[in-house]
């Protein structure tokens, strides 16, 4: 782990708009800059760095954070990789903590096993450029298959000599241990001797999305039948196939900038798709995709465009992989090629403009493919008709948005020749079918007595697609046609909760006068109220008033932020904006940069012409922060007394008393509350 002094160090030093610049063209605006989006294709600038605040805003897409935050965003670093990043930027060194043995055990050896992959590597690579054999053998090999010195030096493509050990030699020699060697499959063991697995391949090092080296593949360079063509390392600690894709590090910024993902089978289509210009692409390596591997993908993008050899098996194969991409909710699109030509052979016969020319004329929309393909084996059938189309809606079934699904019914009877109402109605029992699977599951699962609870405790339903109507909200879920105010309130709640923060992120360490109200007999003896002006750091009063009343924020991301927040003030007798955005956990940048970055839009507008002067806040910070917390409070109450009503129509035969004193109490707070707000407020219905 890197400790928390090079975390800070680096936050320290960091510098946002030197680190974004190194990514984004930045001009001067005021005492921000500004630039063209990094992540949409835009012509006026809406993307804002703020040195001051230590924050960059993108207002095309809503992104927003501090320089790690950009680093993961942009170079889809993780949080770890983008550290590192940074203290390599500015020299810094990285100090590792300590860890429990059994930690370190496990990461030694992951470790190990990387820096022996790692040391493989260049081994290979060095071997193909540099020694006789390789240049004579494997080089010749590569360029034969058109690739370039730059490319080989892109993909680190190496050459395994023709010798038995001339790996293992090597990197025992250098103090490598042969245990990692062989766990790492590179070396194979024997009894009187160790060997080499790839004795005389062509090297195809397979990295993970952060280029770390996980594996090899390694081709045969003769026609030998009997032996394998691509030879692969083993599952390991570090290597598991169903994890990985090829080429994924190196495409990965190209994959999110394009907002698409092609996917190849081989690693020389990856290979000669970089070469023509398109880097947007990864290799399955031959096998269908795996969940796994999907997800990758869709850390990046939610399109992907899967292309096939111009063969009918491997289309056939490419069909049956694909609803697995539907499931995970991704848009799929496939383009073939001619007969005989893989996506390799094609790149190399044809110019970039016309490789990409080809892909725009030739991807279609995968569920039109399959039903156009089909239907034309199926035409005279009906039996094979029938079998089609529940095929059809089957994939279409594992769309989890609704609307999209709808789309896609009538497209395919469309194509198929069929009425609607029939794929409709087949679709439902399918869904029908899923959901009561999905629920037997779920009993099964659940143990007796076990109490369920919403996660969500706005809307009383616990995630899922809203426009689905097996992951999304129950019919009665507020928010459904026939409740529509009471997803009005969630928004009036949400914009309390978004007001708070807010008030501590600006001014949590300003010290106010705020009045303070409590019980006290007079010298007669009643009880009055009394007030009493106090100090407070405004989040000080925030916290009280929010502990009193007992209420917690209802949006969990806010409360997160929230409790940092507090923590954060309670630890830091001054407190810097700056230090707090530094130590901001990834998560919150988004939320916290909007929340912050709000007059800057305005800025923005003002830019493009529009004459929109930014609203000036000219109430007082204890006023600000006062209304606040009693409109919230008010707001609450107020919600209460409705609860309570609602309960007292329902069930009108009960003994009601309890509840309607509590209504006359509730009322009574409620008057308060409008008085302190200094304004008289007519309660929600
Ligand atoms: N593959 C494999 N083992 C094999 C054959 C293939 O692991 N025996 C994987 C490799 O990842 C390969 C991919 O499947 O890249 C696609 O196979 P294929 O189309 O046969 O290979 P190409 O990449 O086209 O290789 P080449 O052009 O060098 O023949
Ligand atoms: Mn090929």
């Amino acid at each position: 782990m890197i400790s928390q002094n090079t975390i800070d160090t680096v936050f320290e030093t960091a510098r946002v708009e030197e680190v974004i610049g190194d990514f984004v063209n930045l001009k001067r605006a005021g005492s921000n800059f500004k630039g063209l989006s990094p992540f949409s294709d835009e012509r006026s600038p809406s993307f804002m760095v703020s040195p001051a605040k230590g924050i960059w805003k993108d207002f095309s897409t809503g992104k927003g954070g501090n320089s790690v935050k950009f680093l993961m965003e942009h170079s889809q670093f993780t949080y770890p990789e983008a550290i590192r990043y940074l203290a390599r930027k500015y020299n810094i060194e990285i100090e590792e903590t300590e860890q429990t043995d059994a930690e370190k055990a496990i990461t030694d050896v992951r470790e190990s096993m990387y820096l022996v992959s790692e040391f493989a590597k260049e081994y290979f690579h060095n071997t193909l450029l540099h020694s006789e054999e390789g240049k004579a053998i494997g080089l010749s090999y590569f360029k034969e298959r058109g690739f370039t010195n730059e490319t080989i030096k892109k993909f680190s493509l190496g050459y395994s000599p023709e010798t038995w050990d001339a790996l293992t030699k090597e990197a025992l020699g250098k103090g490598y241990k042969l245990e990692f060697l062989e766990s790492t499959g590179l070396t194979i063991a024997r009894e009187d001797r160790p060997f080499d697995r790839f004795k005389g391949r062509v090297m195809f090092p397979i990295e993970s999305m952060s280029g770390r080296v996980l594996g090899f593949g390694g081709r045969i360079l003769t026609n030998d039948k009997k032996a394998a063509k691509y030879l692969n390392s083993p599952e390991s600690d570090i290597y598991h196939k169903s994890r990985v894709l090829y080429g994924i590090f190196q495409a990965k910024q190209s994959i999110a900038k394009l907002n698409n993902c092609y996917l190849v089978e081989g690693y020389t289509d990856v290979i000669q798709f970089h070469q023509a210009g398109i880097e947007n692409v990864v290799a399955s390596s031959g096998t269908a995709l795996t969940p796994d591997q999907i997800r990758l993908v869709n850390r990046l993008t939610k399109n992907i465009t899967v292309l096939f050899d111009g063969d009918a098996a491997g289309l056939r194969a490419s069909i049956r992989g694909i609803d697995l991409i539907l499931e995970e909710g991704m848009n799929v699109r496939v383009c073939g090629f001619p007969d005989g030509e893989d996506p390799d052979s094609f790149a190399r016969k044809n110019s970039h403009d016309d490789l990409v020319a080809y892909l725009e004329a030739n991807s279609k929309d995968f569920i039109q493919f399959k039903a156009s393909i089909l239907m034309n084996e199926a035409k005279n059938d009906p039996i094979k008709k029938a079998d089609l189309i529940r095929d059809m809606v089957t994939s279409i079934s594992k769309i989890p948005d609704r609307i999209q699904r709808e789309v896609y019914l009538q497209e395919c009877a469309r194509i198929m020749d069929i009425s609607e109402q029939v794929l409709v109605s087949t679709l439902a029992q399918l869904i029908q079918k899923d959901i009561a699977d999905a629920d037997k599951k779920q009993k099964q699962q659940q143990k007796p007595f076990e109490v369920v609870r919403n996660q969500n405790p706005n809307t009383g339903y616990s995630g899922g697609d809203p426009d689905d109507p097996r992951t999304g909200p129950p019919d009665d879920y507020p928010g459904e046609p026939g409740y529509p105010q009471q997803a009005e309130k969630v928004d009036i709640l949400y914009g309390f909760e978004r007001k708070i923060i807010e008030i501590l992120l600006l001014y949590g360490s300003v010290l106010e006068d705020f009045e303070d109200v409590y019980l006290k007999a007079d010298e007669e003896g009643v009880i009055k109220e009394v007030s009493e002006k106090r100090k407070y750091k405004v989040y000080e009063k925030v916290y009280l008033s929010l502990q009193e009343d007992e209420v917690e924020l209802s949006n969990s991301l806010f409360q997160s932020i929230f409790n940092g927040l507090i923590d954060f003030y309670n630890q830091n007798e001054s407190f810097s904006l700056d230090k707090y955005l530094m130590h901001l956990p990834p998560e919150f940048a988004q939320e916290v940069t909007n929340i912050l970055m709000e007059d800057e839009k305005v800025a923005i507008h003002n830019w493009e012409g529009q004459n929109i002067f930014p609203k000036h806040k000219n109430v007082t910070i204890e006023q600000n922060v006062s209304d606040t917390i009693f409109s919230m409070r008010w707001y609450l109450v107020s919600k209460i007394i409705q609860e309570l009503k609602q309960s007292l129509l329902s069930d009108p035969q009960e003994d009601n008393s309890e509840l309607l004193s509590m209504v006359v109490d509730y009322s009574k707070l409620l008057n308060n509350f409008s008085r302190k707000l200094g304004r008289v407020v007519v309660p929600y219905h």
